[in-house]
């Protein structure tokens, strides 16, 4: 991959809030900096390759801990392509993939790829280089002492939530156009874009036979939401372009509102006429 990241807005990443378990953790928080500043030379360097990141045992067993946990899960929950789609890019609970492994296969698969990124980046950003087919993809791990939460997005929520899912040429087709949408959005219907993308990747459901099944990476990457977006405190709804754009969310609670998702040509069509209004 030989593109220039443009600038980006997002966090400073070596400022972690006071409520992020790491915040306290001097090691944690300099391994986390290294990590963003492998992220940060690929960014800014058109002739930086994406660097491998050599994973510590700690990390590894973070890894492990959260891919155990939510393996049984999502044997009972996700969607059946999801299933397949991970374990065809070889994605196991024994080592965290690297980015340029996943690249070929994505690559070779629907044309996606990922990029190094080091934090959370602000919306129209995030979404505009999905129109490139690329996702901006964190690669530092959650806090050893919390494994089973993250108050960002870290390489167990972008690898195991998101990655396999772009291996769905009609995924790729409809992240690509949200990327595409985000570019020329203004900043009412980049919020808008922001709600469709949030209820129909990070938290989507789907019709499988007769049952619901999870698909959303933000689903697919936590065991608490996962087991949350099936139990009574939840209100499934029929996906209605309407209604998602309109309907605020709050990342940092659990979800009390979903939406069961049809068919991709119907979503893909619902947002080219949404996106046509730009
Ligand atoms: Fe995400």
């Amino acid at each position: 991959m030989d593109k220039v990241l443009p600038d980006l807005l997002f966090e400073e990443i070596s400022l972690l809030p006071l409520e992020h378990p790491g915040a306290n953790d001097p090691e944690y928080r300099e391994r986390r900096n290294y990590i963003a500043g492998l992220a940060k030379q690929f960014r800014l360097d058109p002739k930086h390759r994406i660097q491998d990141v050599a994973y510590t045992e700690v990390e590894t067993g973070v890894w492990r801990h959260v891919y155990d946990q939510l393996e049984e899960a999502q044997q009972r929950r996700a969607c059946s392509f999801y299933l397949g789609a991970r374990q065809s890019l070889g994605i196991t609970g024994d080592r965290i993939p690297q980015l340029n492994e996943l690249n070929e296969k994505l690559n070779a698969l629907t044309g996606f790829g990922l990029a190094p990124i080091e934090g959370l980046v602000e919306t129209r950003g995030f979404l505009s280089w999905l129109g490139d087919r690329i996702m901006l993809c964190t690669q530092y791990i959650r806090h050893h002492s919390r494994p089973d939460y993250t108050p960002e997005p870290d390489i167990v929520h972008e690898v195991i939530g998101h990655v396999p899912n772009f291996t769905n040429p009609d995924f790729a087709e409809y992240s690509q156009f949200i990327g595409q949408g985000a570019r020329k959005a203004n900043d009412l219907q980049l919020e808008q874009l922001g709600r469709l993308y949030w209820y129909t990747v990070e938290f989507r459901l789907v019709e499988e036979g007769d049952d619901i099944k999870a698909f959303g990476a933000g689903l697919l990457s936590s065991f608490s939401e996962l087991e949350h977006a099936f139990g009574d405190a939840v209100e499934r709804r029929k996906f209605d372009l309407e209604e998602v754009i309109n309907l605020p969310y709050d990342y940092s609670d659990m979800q009390p509102v979903l939406f069961v998702i049809p068919s991709y040509a119907r979503l893909i069509e619902a947002t080219r006429e949404f996106i046509e209004r730009f």
